[in-house]
């Protein structure tokens, strides 16, 4: 299982990069434009943080295929480091997925609603496929079944596409993306800061350091 932050926000990054074990970095065009910066300076920023070897997602907007491919080519120019070019699912994104996938530029399909959405994209050479668990859900459809019967297709006709699920607006629905034996997933840094915010956990700790304090005292370096 890898763990993504879906976010542009250096801050954040930075905060759950310490902490958590991230593989990379997902953005989409709405998550860009809320930073309200130019979008290469935030890209770069996000590379300093991150490291060389950490992927970092980024999607084309261009309505062609052609226009994709050449925009996922200058993204891949423009930031140094691992890069996914993220590709939404459409007719033109088939072929742009195709085109980008034989010069060997890793593409993650995105915007996914449905199973054979993300057959067509794995069979047209895309190596993640992102299915938007949260908003599939509120169709109203069934987001963790979509992820389910992908992860069994993917295996049964051994595309060696990997299932990143994304769009998660609570910690249950990472989980069951897990169980469901989705590859990665995508969250946001609110969702992830959730992740082990357990308060019994908290309160366990505490009632150890409690314990300690009044044996031992204070100085926690002193276990021997
Ligand atoms: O990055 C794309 C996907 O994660 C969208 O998520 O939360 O806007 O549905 P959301």
């Amino acid at each position: 299982m890898k763990l993504y932050i879906d976010s542009a926000n250096v801050e954040k990054i930075t905060r759950i990069n310490e902490y958590y074990p991230l593989a990379g970095v997902t953005t989409n065009p709405t998550i860009l434009a809320t930073e309200g910066r130019p979008y290469l300076e935030t890209l770069k920023n996000i590379r300093s943080i991150i490291g060389m070897d950490k992927e970092l997602f980024v999607q084309v907007l261009g309505d062609k295929a052609e226009e994709m491919v050449d925009e996922g080519k200058y993204i891949v120019d423009a930031i140094s480091g691992k890069v996914v070019v993220k590709v939404p699912v459409t007719e033109e994104g088939l072929k742009a997925i195709r085109m980008l996938s034989a010069e060997n530029i890793p593409v993650l399909a995105t915007t996914i609603y449905t199973g054979m959405q993300a057959l067509l994209a794995a069979m047209s050479g895309a190596k993640y496929v992102a299915p938007y668990v949260n908003r599939i859900d509120n169709l109203p459809g069934d987001g963790l079944r979509v992820v389910s019967n992908i992860v069994h297709m993917f295996l049964q006709y051994d595309l060696g596409c990997e299932v990143l699920a994304a769009s998660f607006k609570n910690v249950q629905q990472v989980y069951d993306a897990a169980l469901a034996g989705a590859q990665a997933v995508t969250v946001s840094p609110d969702i992830i800061e959730k992740f082990v915010a357990f308060p019994s956990t908290k309160v366990d700790v505490s009632e150890f350091r409690q314990k300690w304090t009044a044996a031992f005292g204070k100085d926690h370096s002193n276990l021997g």
